[in-house]
C-alpha cells in the first residue's frame, strides 16, 4: 500500500474513526428530503464532519474550495429509483477524483443482485486505477430490495468487497454485527438508513461502534433531523468521544431546545 493511499485513508478516518456525512443521495433519488438545496444543508454541518461523501456535481456546485474536509467522491451511478438499482457503471474516473482533490472514491456493490458481477467489476476497476494514484476506494454494500440485512448476507458482501481491494467498507448495522466486522479485514462504517427518531439513530451508532465499526457514513438521520447540527454533534459525541446514548441524546435535546423559535 503506497504512502499516499495510507495518508488519504488516515485523512478520511483520523485515528481510525470517522463521522462521514453522506449527502450523495441525489445521484439516484433526485432531490431527497432535506437535500433539496445541497449547499444550504451541507454548509452548517461541515465543521462537524470528519469527511464528506458526495458526487462531483454537488461538490462543484455546493461546496466552496478550500474547505478543510476530506472528500469521499461517489464514483458509481447511472441508474435511478425508477429502474433496477444494481445496474450501475463507473461514473467518475480516478484521474477526475485526483483533480477534485478527493481523499477517496466510493462505489456501490450489489452482491446477490441482478448486476452483481458488473458492480464487483466496477469496484475492481476503481481499485486497480486507484492503486496507480494512491486513491483508496470505499465499497458501499448496497442492498437490493429483496436482500435480507443480516450478518450472513452483509458479512458476505463486506468480505467480498475487502477481498477485491476496498480500503474501507460501508454496510448496515444488523444483529450479530461483530461477526460482520470480524470477517472483514478493512475498517467498516455503517450507513444510517431511513430516518429514525434521534435517540434510536444514536443507539444505532453507539451499538455499531461498540461492536467494532470504525464510525458512521450517515446521511438522512442527520440532515432530516429536526436539528441537523445538534444531531451531527451528538453523533460525534458517540463515535469520537465515547459518549453513551443518554448523554449524547441529552446534548441533542439541549441543542434542539436552543434553536426552537421563540413563542
Ligand atoms: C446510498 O447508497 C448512499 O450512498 C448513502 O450515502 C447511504 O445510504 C448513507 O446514507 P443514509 O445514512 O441516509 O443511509
Amino acid at each position: 500500500m503506497s504512502w499516499g493511499l495510507k495518508d488519504r485513508v488516515e485523512r478520511v478516518m483520523k485515528g481510525g474513526r470517522t463521522v462521514m456525512l453522506a449527502v450523495d443521495h441525489g445521484y439516484f433519488q433526485g432531490p431527497t428530503t432535506g437535500l433539496e438545496n445541497p449547499r444550504r444543508t451541507i454548509t452548517p454541518l461541515l465543521p462537524y464532519a470528519d469527511s464528506l461523501m458526495l458526487t462531483r456535481g454537488v461538490l462543484r456546485t455546493s461546496v466552496d474550495p478550500g474547505q478543510d474536509v476530506p472528500i469521499v467522491l461517489r464514483a458509481s451511478g447511472g441508474t435511478s429509483i425508477l429502474k433496477e438499482l444494481s445496474d450501475e457503471v463507473v461514473t467518475t474516473s480516478i484521474e477526475e477524483a485526483v483533480r477534485l482533490n478527493a481523499s477517496a472514491v466510493a462505489v456501490s456493490v450489489f452482491v446477490g443482485s441482478e448486476h452483481e458481477k458488473e458492480t464487483l467489476s466496477n469496484l475492481s476497476e476503481l481499485v486497480n486505477e486507484g492503486e496507480r494514484y494512491g486513491m483508496p476506494v470505499l465499497a458501499v454494500t448496497a442492498v437490493g430490495r429483496e436482500m435480507a440485512r443480516d450478518a450472513r448476507y452483509l458479512g458476505l458482501a463486506c468480505r467480498i468487497a475487502a477481498e477485491l481491494g476496498a480500503s474501507i467498507v460501508k454496510t448496515y448495522y444488523c444483529a450479530d454485527f461483530r461477526k460482520v466486522v470480524d470477517g472483514c479485514p478493512v475498517p467498516v462504517v455503517i450507513a444510517g438508513g431511513k430516518k429514525l427518531p434521534e435517540r434510536d439513530a444514536l443507539q444505532l451508532a453507539h451499538d455499531a461502534v461498540a461492536e467494532g465499526a470504525a464510525g458512521v457514513d450517515m446521511g438522512r438521520n442527520i440532515f432530516q433531523s429536526s436539528d441537523p447540527v445538534a444531531m451531527i454533534r451528538a453523533v460525534r459525541g458517540v463515535v469520537r468521544e465515547g459518549k453513551g446514548v443518554d448523554e449524547a441524546y441529552a446534548s441533542f435535546a439541549e441543542g434542539s431546545a436552543r434553536t426552537l423559535p421563540a413563542r
